[in-house]
């Protein structure tokens, strides 16, 4: 996967040039490395249901193929012959204990890192170069002298008419519930606001693969939960490929249609759980998954 810039040009909105490889190397990539992006051409969502983006033409769902995939930081073998089919739409929660390679898998899947060894392919059904990828880490990562809305613009990337990308902004602003803190400074929200609008941003350009780093983990446990909710339903509305990495299995039989344990570089468990959308918290069934799950990541006496 070529590791190209998305940005060459001069970005929507009032940053100027400088201002947008510190806005690249902020919000894209945690090692100054720009994240993959390209542009797509969009594709006709017919079967989506009303909202805001159903009324949208969206990007295609991204299908991963990963195959013997390693990873290695010098001695430190972290990934070990990953095998790995993501079907277009399907939402992947990617489980495991600190440290055993979840979030360095996350990276190659959207070209922040390359495998020392193996092959990722990210398709839709129109080809590679229609892949939109975006990513939310655990902390927003918003612009602080930028309005909310502003910060959202950034995520259509460049050459978007102003007007335009404030208004995709505003729609999806109030799709996360946060438009009437659209004038807002980052530093006026709270951190659920915070990560509600790093998610506005991830969504605004309509992406065929979300990716998400623990975005919920410095939360409380009933913002969480409204979190997880909205996940759930914009994941619905617009269809895109979903990974997720939590610690949280909760979270991860709640909003995850296929939940893999990641164990010392390996896939130890790929387990599908097959309950409809939109799940209730509580469900029995889900928590006879997670525990399913909770002994596989601590052992039998978890
Ligand atoms: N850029 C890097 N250089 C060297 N080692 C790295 C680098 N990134 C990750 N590692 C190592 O790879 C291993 C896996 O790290 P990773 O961040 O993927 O774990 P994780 O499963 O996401 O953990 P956590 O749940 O704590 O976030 C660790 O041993 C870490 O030290
Ligand atoms: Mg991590």
């Amino acid at each position: 996967m070529p590791a190209e810039p998305g940005f060459a040009g001069q970005p929507p909105g009032s940053v100027g040039r400088d201002g947008w490889d510190v806005i690249r190397s902020t919000l894209f990539s945690d090692q100054n490395r720009p994240m993959i992006e390209r542009k797509c051409t969009m594709a006709e969502t017919a079967s989506l249901p009303r909202s805001f983006f159903a009324a949208q033409q969206g990007s295609l769902p991204v299908s991963l193929k990963l195959h013997r995939v390693e990873k290695r930081f010098g001695g430190n073998q972290v990934l070990r012959g990953i095998d790995l089919d993501i079907p277009a739409g399907q939402f992947v929660a990617i489980v495991g204990k600190s440290g055993c390679g979840k979030s360095t898998l996350l990276r190659l899947l959207v070209g922040l890192d390359q495998p020392t060894s193996g092959e990722i392919a990210l398709t839709t059904e129109q080809g590679a170069d229609q892949v939109n990828a975006r990513i939310v880490f655990q902390e927003p990562r918003l612009l602080p002298w930028s309005s909310i809305i502003d910060n959202v613009v950034v995520g259509l990337g460049e050459g978007v008419e102003a007007a335009k990308g404030r208004y995709a902004a505003q729609r999806v602003l109030e799709e996360v519930r946060l438009s009437d803190k659209a004038g807002s400074w980052p530093s006026e929200l709270s951190g659920g606001q915070r990560q509600r609008a790093a998610l506005a941003r991830a969504l605004v350009s309509n992406p065929g693969l979300l990716v998400l780093d623990e975005p919920l983990g410095a939360l409380d446990a009933l913002t969480r939960i409204t979190m997880q909710q909205l996940i759930s339903r914009v994941w619905r509305e617009l269809g895109f490929t979903g990974v997720l990495v939590t610690h949280d299995v909760n979270e991860a039989v709640y909003l995850a249609d296929r939940v893999i344990v990641l164990d010392q570089g390996r896939i130890s468990l790929d387990l599908t759980i097959p309950q409809a959308h939109p799940r209730q918290h509580g469900d029995a069934a889900l928590a006879g998954y997670e525990r399913q799950l909770l002994e596989a990541i601590l052992g039998r006496d978890a």
